[in-house]
């Protein structure tokens, strides 16, 4: 559909389309007929749909702080979740891992070899010298946010910190690449080279994801692409940065048993940060962290 330059923008904003999205378009469609993939109007957040993202966000930041004050070895996984729920429904807001494709619980813990989807359990109890990803996200309001961050448990190995450092640098690695009109492939590629050049590896089956009005929505987001490549990056797209960094090789498998919990092949330890970030007109906004 073509909207005239008075008719009201296709955004909702209640503003004339030549005063609201409509060179936006038009800079979008030169690349596009350049061959370049572009990101259909439903995936760019606009300013009041931003708004409502970070006040799900700070629902969900809350959460990981919660966890951040008490997490210590001798805790159950199953404790993390309890937190978790009573951090998001108290704040009038929905677990979005919880019953998301049968997923049991409120949140995925994945603890040193675990790569992600780790499932709470009474029985799973932190040890000294564990790492942890605690992978959180909310819904308020229809409104989606995910984060996640590590922890280390008591005294841990020198080897596995450094191995959580450099994962939150990669995420930081990444972060510099997300510029509007640059290209989704930028971001990939300057995580894989971060982790690479620490001798790392990076999961490439599963990556991060558009995110907004649903958990998952395009584009998907592979942490190991090539620069130049990929989904134009456009004011309003917002999606997950969140790599999964191997100390030895890049490959997986998925528990048979729950088939959620992800391992890495080796046994090796894995750590991943998530952070939620938008495009904006001069760079980008980290929404949640
Ligand atoms: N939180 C994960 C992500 O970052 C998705 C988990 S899906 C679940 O995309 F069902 F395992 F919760
Ligand atoms: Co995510």
């Amino acid at each position: 559909m073509k909207l005239s330059p008075n008719q009201p923008c296709w955004c909702g904003s209640g503003r004339k389309y030549k005063k609201c999205h409509m060179a936006l378009d038009e800079k979008v469609r030169l690349y596009k007929d350049m061959g370049i993939p572009v990101p259909p109007h439903k995936l760019l957040k606009t300013p009041a749909q931003i708004e409502k993202m970070k006040e799900s966000a700070k629902i969900n930041m809350a959460c990981l702080d919660a966890v951040g004050e008490v997490i210590k070895a001798g805790m159950s996984t199953q404790e993390i979740d309890d937190i978790i729920y009573e951090v998001t429904t108290r704040a009038g807001a929905i677990p979005a891992p919880l019953d998301y494709e049968g997923f049991p619980k409120s949140v995925c813990t994945s603890i040193n070899d675990e790569v992600c989807h780790g499932i709470p359990d009474e029985h799973i109890i932190l040890q000294d010298g564990d790492i942890i990803n605690v992978d959180v996200s909310t819904i308020l309001d229809g409104y989606f946010s995910d984060s996640s961050r590590m922890f280390l448990i008591g005294d841990v190995s020198e080897e596995k910190k450094r191995l959580v450092q450099v994962t939150k640098e990669c995420v930081e690695q990444g972060l510099k690449a997300v510029k509007p009109w640059g290209r989704l492939g930028d971001v990939g590629a300057a995580v894989n080279a971060y982790a690479k050049a620490h001798g790392y590896s990076v999961v490439r089956q599963i990556g991060g994801h558009g995110i907004g009005l649903e958990f998952h929505e395009d584009p998907w987001v592979s942490f190991v692409t090539e620069p130049g490549t990929g989904m134009l990056l456009v004011p309003g797209l917002t999606f997950t940065i969140e790599p999964m960094v191997n100390m030895g090789g890049p490959d997986i498998y998925t528990d048979e048993d729950n088939g959620w919990t992800v391992y890495t092949e080796d046994g090796q330890p894995s750590a991943q940060w998530e952070i939620m970030v938008t495009v904006t007109e001069d760079g980008c906004e980290v929404l949640c962290n």
